[in-house]
């Protein structure tokens, strides 16, 4: 019942076949508490410029969440996405090993639309997490949301090991 309400919700945009093959990384659980874990993270956006608040849940390889959330800046460029404030958080406690990422945003901290990250933040988890498994969740609600290997996103990005 829940598993096909969440895949007709999702299929607008991803084929149910590739939703539920992607699923079965992540357990259906898991992504919802990486949900909740990422608007709980967006309220708490420091956003006076732009009003658009994001947050965003990184799931380690051994099942630790840290959140971020978007840090505005009035000189603008010291800005901060919820993407890399949430990466930072988790290298910075020693963490290298990381499975997914759940993404939210909208204006004002409304959510009504998948919140995709930008190409500075697709960077920055190409460092850190496996392009063909990193699972990446755009979502507007626990039970409505894509999910994305990070290469999909990121396609022939460059990497550690091309260096
Ligand atoms: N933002 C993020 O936090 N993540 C993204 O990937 C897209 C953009 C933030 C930055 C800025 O505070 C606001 O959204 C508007 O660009």
């Amino acid at each position: 019942m829940e598993e096909s309400k969440e895949a007709k919700t999702s299929l607008v945009t991803q084929q149910k076949g590739e939703l539920l093959s992607k699923q079965s990384i992540v357990s259906r659980s898991v992504v919802k508490n990486l949900i909740r874990d990422a608007i709980e993270a967006m309220n708490k956006a420091y956003t006076p410029y732009s009003r658009f608040q994001v947050g965003a849940a990184l799931l380690t390889k051994d099942q630790k969440i840290y959140t971020g959330c978007n840090i505005e800046n009035v000189s603008y460029t010291p800005t901060i996405c919820a993407e890399r404030t949430a990466f930072f958080k988790a290298v910075s406690e020693g963490e290298k090993r990381f499975a997914a990422i759940a993404i939210v945003g909208g204006k004002n901290g409304v959510i009504t639309d998948y919140c995709p990250p930008c190409g500075v933040c697709r960077q920055v988890l190409r460092e850190f997490a496996d392009p063909k498994s990193f699972l990446v969740i755009l979502a507007k609600s626990e039970n409505d949301y894509l999910l994305y290997f990070l290469e999909e996103l990121l396609p022939m990005g460059f990497g550690p090991e091309h260096l």
